[in-house]
């Protein structure tokens, strides 16, 4: 490695990954967005402005790169870091900035609104006075997104409503962001009603799924927090909050039929993704009938809408993966038009916060591949011409009921280049490719027989890089189904039909490895039930060898029976189960290792 390679990785760490100390993870994009910013002078940090928008973000490495924030484009200022300040004509942010009370604070931060509240319903005296605070202070545009009818109300009853409101966003504690971890439920000073936070891997900070945009503004006697909405109290779980809202009467109507009430209202934290009526409308109502009768698979959709974590939107910036209580994996992203799940559903309504956890009303069904059609997960995944074979030969229907079956589905460029054959010959091709239970390939070891529709037993060989069914190598494994789960083949499978001796005999350019294996008495190894590999010599291999050595391997037996030895092993090594890139580590029958390369030529 050069020095100069050594260097950039160096810097690199030392940008995106922490330190020795264990900051929390609002800390650690703290620190990266103080890095880049060091240029611009000390204590200046880079910020990411998304554009057409007000939000800004201390930057991650990810974001600084792509210079996009759900996919959005970005727009990099320098702006001092929480606590310090420009001195006129000094680069940077040489000053410390005073600490001042609470109010004062308010000020600072950029929240004019609140401290104008808090000066007329006389919260000013209390964060001038005595004691210690934690405020998540709304922004000025926080309180303009508030309902026009509910600001008013508020500012109505200026001594109880909106000292209550302000009092909602308060803790009698100084907590900064290290303090916030995920989980964490504050006793807020209104009514002791709880405050729930999350503190997510990428740094940003919700407390009822408000953003902290400005965190950690010290004050005398607390700290502020600058938060991008106005909260209320939360009381009802994600159970009576689907039970309440009438667009959710029919997934209402389904949770209770799947017995899955109680775990909305269980402790979370949970995410709901809450499918609304329209939502249900729109699947092919056979379908839906067809999965709401089979309480394993109403459950499984039902599942498939629940996470066990709770994720409000203002913690997905990018392309977020996530698994559902389903076991099924979901991709949430947000781009310049809004939220979508799994590429094209929308939230409609997003962050209703529960007390165990958060509802986002969807206007699409996010049906897992456990309860579609085989047919139908089959072309999820581009193999139809594995499809189309089986309805040929009568076999598709099979598969939409009965038994759990397990799909072993040849990639369509294998299934092409098939010869034409007479129907009961792709009939046992097809019945092949079914295996009669349900597995994954957890459940899978090698040298396990798989029973096959045909009646033929498929061997199972597990390399260290792949899983081979035979000859055939899965490319990709345990999609699952109604009824059973798919996999895909890099080809298509052939189970055995004769043993070694008779493959090499029935074969010309084996003449010579045929007759050598006789001569040297080995021959019959080569019929015996096994599990051998050979790596045959053609004749023309044999007849290029020096002349001297061949001459040597017709005089003496032994040595010719040392020879073919070297070129088997113990075990079947497919082709698909070596690495491509590489040396494969093999032993010969004669004990000397082999070291097997994968060259692109085919045989
Ligand atoms: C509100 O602000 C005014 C003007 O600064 C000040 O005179 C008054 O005392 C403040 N009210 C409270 C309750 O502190």
């Amino acid at each position: 490695m050069s020095l100069h390679t050594l260097l950039f990785v160096t810097a690199a760490l030392s940008l995106c990954v922490c330190c020795t100390c264990t900051p929390s993870y609002f800390d650690k994009i703290l620190l990266h967005s103080r890095i880049r910013g060091s240029k611009q002078g000390s204590n200046v940090c880079a910020v990411q402005h998304v554009e057409g928008t007000d939000k800004k973000y201390f930057s991650n490495c990810k974001q600084w790169y792509s210079r996009q924030i759900c996919g959005k484009p970005t727009v990099v200022s320098y702006e001092c870091c929480p606590g310090y300040e420009r001195v006129k004509n000094i680069e940077g942010c040489t000053a410390i900035s005073p600490i001042v009370n609470m109010h004062e604070t308010l000020g600072k931060v950029g929240a004019l609104s609140t401290k104008s509240f808090s000066n007329q319903s006389e919260l000013q005296l209390r964060l001038e006075g005595e004691g210690v605070y934690t405020m998540f202070a709304p922004s000025n545009e926080a309180w303009q997104l508030l309902p026009e009818e509910h600001r008013e109300s508020l500012l109505s009853n200026i001594n109880v409503e909106l000292l209550n409101a302000l009092h909602y966003h308060m803790v009698t504690q100084r907590l900064l962001t290290g303090d916030l971890f995920s989980g964490a439920v504050l006793t807020s000073m209104y009514e002791k009603q709880p405050l729930y936070i999350n503190h997510y891997r990428n740094g940003i900070v919700t407390v009822n799924c408000a953003r902290l945009v400005k965190p950690n503004f010290l004050a005398t006697n607390g700290v502020v927090h600058l938060i991008d909405r106005v909260i209320g109290p939360v009381s009802n779980t994600i159970g009576e909050i689907v039970d309440y809202y009438e667009e959710l009467e029919e997934l209402t109507k389904l949770v209770n039929k799947a017995g899955l009430q109680d775990m909305l209202s269980a402790d979370g934290p949970l995410t709901l993704f809450a499918p609304s009526n329209a939502a249900f409308a729109k699947l092919s109502q056979t379908t839906l009938r067809r999965i709401t009768n089979n309480p394993e698979e109403l459950k499984a959709l039902i599942l498939n809408h629940v996470l066990h974590t709770m994720r409000c939107t203002e913690s997905f910036l990018g392309p977020t993966p996530l698994h559902s209580a389903e076991g099924a994996k979901l991709t949430v992203n947000c781009d310049a038009i809004g939220l979508k799940i799994n590429g094209n559903i929308n939230i409609q309504r997003k962050d209703v916060v529960a007390t165990n956890g958060v509802i986002h009303i969807i206007d699409e069904l996010i049906v897992p591949d456990a309860v579609k059609d085989m047919v139908d997960v089959a072309e999820t995944y581009g193999v139809n011409e594995f499809t189309k074979l089986l309805t040929r030969v009568g076999l598709r229907d099979r598969l939409s009921r009965g038994d759990s079956i397990t799909v072993l589905a040849p990639k369509n460029e294998a299934l092409k280049e098939l010869p034409r054959m007479p129907q009961h010959e792709s009939k046992k091709l097809a019945e092949q490719h079914l295996v009669q239970g349900r597995y994954l390939s957890r459940d899978l070891y090698h040298g396990q027989l798989l029973e096959s529709l045909s009646g033929t037993s498929l061997r199972v060989f597990v390399y260290h890089r792949a899983l081979c069914i035979e000859n055939a190598c899965v490319d990709i494994r345990d999609k699952p189904m109604r009824n059973g789960a798919l996999f895909i083949l890099d080809g298509i499978i052939r189970p055995p039909t004769a043993p070694i001796i008779d493959i090499l005999s029935s074969d010309k350019r084996f003449s010579i490895l045929v007759n050598w294996f006789t001569r040297a008495g080995l021959h019959e190894q080569l019929r015996e039930p096994g599990e051998m590999t050979l790596f045959a010599p053609t004749n023309e291999a044999l007849q290029s060898m020096a002349p001297a050595k061949l001459a040597r391997l017709r005089r003496n037996r032994e040595e010719l029976a040392e020879f073919l030895r070297a070129h088997l092993s113990q075990g079947v090594l497919v082709r698909g189960g070596m690495v491509p890139v590489g040396t494969n580590l093999v032993t010969s029958t004669k004990g000397t290792p082999l070291e097997v390369k994968v060259v692109n030529i085919h045989v």
